[in-house]
């Protein structure tokens, strides 16, 4: 398919890749390849990550490659435990201390001053590493078995729609990653939030899988990065990220009466009330196919469906996806911040 083609030539490649089901042996085996050098895919309540030792340069680099990452996007650090991130931070101040005793494990990334441990590779040669200590037990049992930190961007091509399941992952990145850990589903289904915890107030650089809300009752309020006014300083904040190939047009949120597709287009919208107004409209009939991405109305169902609906409806031969924004309150930032990056603009 079209994204197998998206790689550069030559990428080191991995025919004997397995996939694994998350059994005690399995999970001794996983992180026992980590621990070798070799990268292993691992579910996370979030998106599924693309895994290699944090310590290993070698194993590191071939992240880059697989994914066709710029060496200049820095990584995130997974952990097993608070103890684990003495071995790649420094913990800056009680109120960081607090921030992880009260939102860990969760999908809530820190950036940290870093360890002279970590290889430059990690961090793209920043004074800070990215931190995370995910809810995912698969995935803290993993790292726990390769006994080291594990660097770990999403498990997916760069700028492409994340993965959300094993499929994902092996249509994707299958000749490039020697094990996936099959942990099903991920139930978050967006990346995790990320906080700059260096300085104060805290900023986040992006919004995620941890409701501002969350972050906010915890620690009053925070920056949050705007797009429009500071200059990038993670990839994660360039406007287009994230993107199906299928060119994607984004509409305010109950706006999708006013779409014209060109062509055969499909319609995401939010929830079944946002359909019933669609119906009432009369416009329903300019979309091939219409998609709710929340029967039950939540911005938690809508991030948790949002890369796995995305994936489908770009392997669906259309010729657009118009989608709808959600309310800006919960996951519906992460939902908004995910969909304004894959859209045409
Ligand atoms: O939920 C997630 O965060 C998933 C799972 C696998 O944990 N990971 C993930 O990784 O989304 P990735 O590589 O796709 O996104 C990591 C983002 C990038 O935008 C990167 O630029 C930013 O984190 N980042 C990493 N280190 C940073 C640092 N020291 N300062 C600022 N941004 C950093
Ligand atoms: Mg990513």
């Amino acid at each position: 398919g079209p994204v197998a083609e998206a790689g550069p030539s030559g990428v080191s490649s991995c025919p004997t890749m397995e996939i694994l089901k998350p059994s005690e042996e399995n999970i001794r085996r996983a992180g026992e390849a980590l621990a070798r050098g070799l990268l292993v895919a691992i579910p996370t309540e979030t998106v599924y990550g693309l895994g290699a030792s944090a310590f290993d340069v070698r194993a590191v680099a071939r992240v880059f490659e697989a994914k066709n990452r710029p060496v200049f996007d820095p990584l995130i650090v997974h952990v097993d435990s608070l103890e684990m991130v003495d071995r790649v931070a420094t913990i800056p101040s009680p109120r960081v201390r607090a921030l992880m005793e009260g939102l860990w494990p969760g999908p809530l990334t820190l950036i940290l001053p870093r360890r002279e441990a970590v290889p430059d590779l990690v961090t793209s040669g920043l004074p800070t590493v990215a931190v995370r200590l995910p809810a995912n037990a698969i995935a803290r049992a993993v790292i726990a078995a390769a006994g080291l930190p594990v660097a770990a961007p999403s498990a997916n091509p760069f700028g492409y729609l994340s993965p959300t399941l094993p499929e994902h992952v092996a249509r994707m990145l299958g000749g490039r990653v020697d094990f996936i850990v099959d942990g099903g589903a991920c139930p978050i289904g967006v990346e995790s939030t990320i906080l700059d915890a260096t300085k104060e107030p805290f900023t986040v650089l992006r919004p995620g899988g941890m409701p501002l809300e969350a972050i906010e009752e915890l620690a009053g309020p925070v920056e949050v990065f705007n797009r429009s006014v500071a200059r990038p300083t993670s990839p994660g904040q360039l406007p287009s990220h994230y993107a199906p190939r299928t060119p994607l047009y984004l509409f305010p949120s109950g706006g999708l009466a006013e779409a014209r597709p060109v062509g055969r287009a499909a319609a995401l919208l939010f929830d079944p009330a946002s359909l019933a107004a669609l119906e009432r409209s009369g416009r329903a009939a300019a979309f091939a196919e219409l998609r709710v991405l929340a029967p039950g109305g939540t911005s938690l169902e809508a991030a948790a469906a949002l890369f796995a609906v995305l994936h489908e409806l770009d392997g669906g031969g259309f010729d657009a996806i118009c989608a709808e924004r959600l309310p800006e309150a919960g996951l519906g930032r992460a939902v908004n911040d995910r969909l304004y990056k894959a859209s045409e603009k």
